[in-house]
């Protein structure tokens, strides 16, 4: 069959159905310079293995390069009979070197262990870029917190009042995560770094080439230790589309924080008009879409990630047409992500927060009761009687309507002898946030100590 990498055996060609569900150059073009790459690669190994003279090896060096100018400029492009992005390069090869040289590449090597190899190329170069664009929003929300860093916030559980806290604190808190998924990244590299050139179709290949060779000019520290695995495995590229989603997931329940911080009735932040949208309608609109499209888009990384795992579980080894399908989940993770992480960022360091509206809220909703516990237990009361006290404290206030601090003295002797007016030191929202000084706390000092560590952390990964 002409222009096809097999055919031999066949006296009919493939049916046009059959092509097109077959076909994937429509995404598997995106590998088309990884391609090349191995290729020369592989003409190294095998002109080290006798298998070319020095002049064909150069003859083909230059053909690549010519071919890979080609696909940069858009001048080589896959044609719709075109399989795959190994056909389109073989075919460009015997045009570019003649049938004779060109037709030497292919020993020695299958789509298989090049496809698996690949793959790990394409995302390891995708790695590098989606961790500086995490750094860029850890270093967004570092800074916004160095920059409110007193700012108090009603920290929340359940959604309710819960306790104040530092929105320095909160931010970091945000920021964690990020950290982590740029530690998981970075993991992932290490695990990622074994080539499966050489591997072959699946059993390896009886030519004696020079695999770690073939590796290490790729860039790979190691080559893969079993042929099988190299052509049947894709834990690899799960476990970069796990980290994907999971990046996903984390930026999207910081986009519901500034969804809610961002409504009329919380009103602790305001969105920069170049990083939020109107309505076609109500003229006064103005929404947080970038938040919600990171929300959204949570649902596709997970959904991508699932896809992939569902069509590995119960693949049997080694190679299954079935894994041309680790392709797209993936690319569209990273495609995902390099939009939507810029984004975000911007969304962040833009942010102005309503300090003033947050500090008044934060003692709200009796937030400082645990505050009066514990200090009833640095009077010698059983946490579990400062329970109880602080609690017909709250239920006192309540039924007259005002906050802990409306109540006079001679309420609190009857909610309990153990409450004298000296309690009223830490019914502050910054008495109560300075109070907390365990290492992981959100006292002031503890949290510049916490950003300096992650400013640190991040500097090291
Ligand atoms: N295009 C395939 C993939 O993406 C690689 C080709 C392997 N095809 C084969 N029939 N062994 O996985």
């Amino acid at each position: 069959v002409a222009g096809s990498l097999w055919g031999g055996r066949f006296t009919d060609g493939p049916s046009d159905a059959l092509r097109a569900l077959s076909r994937s150059t429509h995404f598997d073009w995106a590998l088309a310079h990884y391609d090349i790459a191995g290729s020369k690669a592989h003409a190294e190994a095998l002109a080290a293995g006798g298998y070319l003279t020095p002049d064909d090896r150069a003859a083909l060096d230059a053909a690549l390069d010519r071919i890979d100018a080609q696909v940069s400029d858009g001048s080589l492009v896959p044609g719709p009979d075109d399989e795959d992005v190994h056909a389109v390069l073989e075919q460009a090869l015997l045009q570019e070197a003649g049938p004779e040289l060109g037709g030497r590449l292919r020993a020695g090597r299958s789509r298989n262990d090049q496809i698996a190899t690949l793959v790990r190329l394409y995302l390891r170069d995708h790695v590098r870029v989606i961790g500086l664009q995490v750094i860029d929003l850890i270093d967004a929300l570092a800074a916004q917190a160095d920059a409110n860093f007193g700012a108090i916030l009603p920290g929340r559980t359940h959604l309710q009042h819960a306790q104040p806290v530092l929105l320095a604190h909160h931010l970091l808190a945000h920021a964690w995560p990020l950290v982590r998924d740029l530690q998981r990244l970075g993991d992932w590299g290490r695990r990622a770094d074994a080539s499966p050139y050489g591997s072959g179709a699946l059993a390896g290949s009886s030519l004696g080439l020079d695999d770690a060779l073939v590796a290490e000019r790729l860039g790979f520290s190691r080559t893969v230790e079993n042929s099988i695995d190299g052509t049947a495995a894709r834990d690899v590229v799960a476990e970069f589309a796990f980290v994907a989603a999971m990046i996903g997931v984390d930026l999207s329940r910081l986009a519901e924080d500034v969804i809610l911080w961002s409504t009329r009735d919380v009103g602790f932040a305001r969105l920069h008009d170049s990083w939020s949208t109107g309505s076609s309608i109500m003229p006064q609109k103005k929404n947080p879409d970038i938040a919600e499209l990171a929300r959204g888009k949570a649902g596709r990384l997970v959904g991508d990630l699932t896809g992939l795992l569902t069509t590995l579980k119960g693949l049997p080894l080694a190679y299954n047409r079935d894994l041309q399908e680790d392709k797209e989940p993936v690319f569209d993770q990273v495609a995902t992500l390099e939009t939507l992480l810029p984004a975000v960022t911007g969304l962040i360091a833009t942010l102005r927060f309503d300090t003033a509206r947050m500090a008044e809220s934060a003692p709200q909703g009796y937030s400082l009761a645990t505050d009066v516990a514990e200090w009833l237990v640095k009077q010698g009361v059983p946490f579990r009687d400062a329970h109880e006290i602080t609690g017909a404290l709250v239920s006192a206030a309540e039924a007259r309507g005002v906050g802990l601090d409306g109540l006079d003295d001679d309420e609190l002797q009857r909610v309990s002898p153990s409450l004298t007016p000296e309690v009223r030191s830490v019914l502050s929202a910054e008495g109560s946030v300075a109070s907390r000084t365990g290492v992981s706390g959100t006292a002031p000092d503890r949290v510049r100590q916490q950003l300096a560590s992650l400013t640190e952390q991040v500097r090291v990964v």
